[in-house]
């Protein structure tokens, strides 16, 4: 997993529960990169997976929901990491539908080693879209937050709803609506 993604967790801990939870969920967990993530390394991906069940642990939050609000999160670091990317879209829908075959093109591209989610689109009208989630990562919390941010970013509303195709949530169809 790409050291962005670590670097925006840890911040977003930062931000959110302070330092001191920062330390507490590092010296929990048996990183083997020690805690000391840059945005352009490359690191386990289970060092992510104890990370997020130590603040689980810490705060008494739910896994999905800490997932969900790191996505949230995740979306404004990864749009001022690759501003090129984004700006050439115009509405939410239209940068959604375009993940699979432009924006995580452009990222597998710049890091060959990146881990990258799969996404089916089923329909697609101008205000909604129908889409596959699939990854063995099943980190479908983390997708749902970036979507709805997503919107948020072009100041517009939305109503998401999901469903798991299996129970370790590898595959998640999204059903999402636009409304103004
Ligand atoms: C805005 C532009 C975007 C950029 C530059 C970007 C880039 C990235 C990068 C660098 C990673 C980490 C890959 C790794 O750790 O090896 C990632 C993972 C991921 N991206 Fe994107 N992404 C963008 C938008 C989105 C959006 C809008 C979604 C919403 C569905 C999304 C869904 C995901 C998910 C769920 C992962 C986690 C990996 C997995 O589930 O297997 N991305 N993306």
């Amino acid at each position: 997993m790409k050291g962005i993604v670590f670097t925006e967790f840890l911040e977003m801990v930062e931000a959110t529960y302070g330092l001191e939870v920062v330390d507490i969920i590092i010296e929990n967990c048996d990183l083997p990169s020690g805690g000391a993530y840059t945005s352009v390394g490359t690191y386990d991906f289970n060092e992510m997976v104890s990370l997020i069940s130590a603040l689980s642990n810490t705060t008494g939050i739910s896994q999905q929901n800490l997932l969900y609000s790191f996505g949230y999160y995740l979306f404004e670091g990864l749009v001022s990491a690759h501003p090129d990317v984004v700006s050439s879209y115009k509405n939410p829908i239209g940068l959604l539908y375009c993940i699979e075959d432009h924006i995580h093109v452009h990222v597998k591209k710049l890091y060959p080693d990146a881990e990258l989610p799969k996404f089916k689109i089923l329909s697609r009208t101008d205000n909604s879209l129908e889409m596959i989630y699939s990854s063995s990562r099943g980190l479908y919390a983390l997708a749902h937050g970036l979507i709805v941010k997503t919107f948020e970013h072009f100041e517009k509303v939305v109503k998401v709803d999901y469903k798991l195709l299996n129970e370790s949530g590898t595959e998640v169809r999204f059903e999402i609506v636009q409304n103004g």
